[in-house]
């Protein structure tokens, strides 16, 4: 699969984005395409997310933060507001199967954009791990069904 991760943080750079890296690492037999870092703000959230996808750059697009309760995070809307269906057994078993209950505090939302399959992550390095390694057998094959 070829990967694109959007980081979406206020404070992080993209040289010190250490939840980005985690993700990367995390899928060694992928190829990481493209990296970006983005403030909390819906417009630029949502530049990326709709260049990225209709550019076509990726089979899967994984977003990191912003997916909190605070004011800015807006991650969930941004990505509602460029999917065309929402796939929402990926946030499910992401929240059901993290060994923390913790993860029901994240609002994150997955979906398809025309092909690309787009999957919010929490942007913790441990939180973001743990919401991939719950996906990760039936990650491919969405990825599949959605080419
Ligand atoms: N998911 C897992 N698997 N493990 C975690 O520790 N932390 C939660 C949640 N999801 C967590 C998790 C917490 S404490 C928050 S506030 C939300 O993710 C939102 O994180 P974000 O705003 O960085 O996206």
């Amino acid at each position: 699969m070829k990967i694109a991760i959007l980081t979406v943080s206020d404070t992080r750079a993209l040289a010190t984005d250490e939840t980005g890296d985690a993700i990367g690492n995390a899928l060694p037999q992928h190829d990481v395409v493209e990296r970006a870092i983005v403030r909390d703000e819906r417009d630029e959230i949502e530049a990326v997310l709709r260049t990225w996808c209709d550019d076509g750059i990726a089979d899967l697009v994984l977003t990191n933060g912003g997916t909190g309760l605070s004011p800015r995070d807006v991650t969930p809307e941004a990505t509602r507001a460029v999917i065309d269906k929402e796939v929402p057994g990926l946030p499910e078993a992401m929240r059901a199967k993290s060994p923390t209950s913790f993860a029901y505090l994240s609002r994150q939302v997955a979906g398809i954009r025309g092909r690309v399959l787009i999957v919010n992550l929490p942007g913790s390095p441990k939180a973001a791990i743990e919401c991939l390694q719950a996906i990760e057998d039936i990650l491919e094959h969405a990825v599949t069904m959605a080419k």
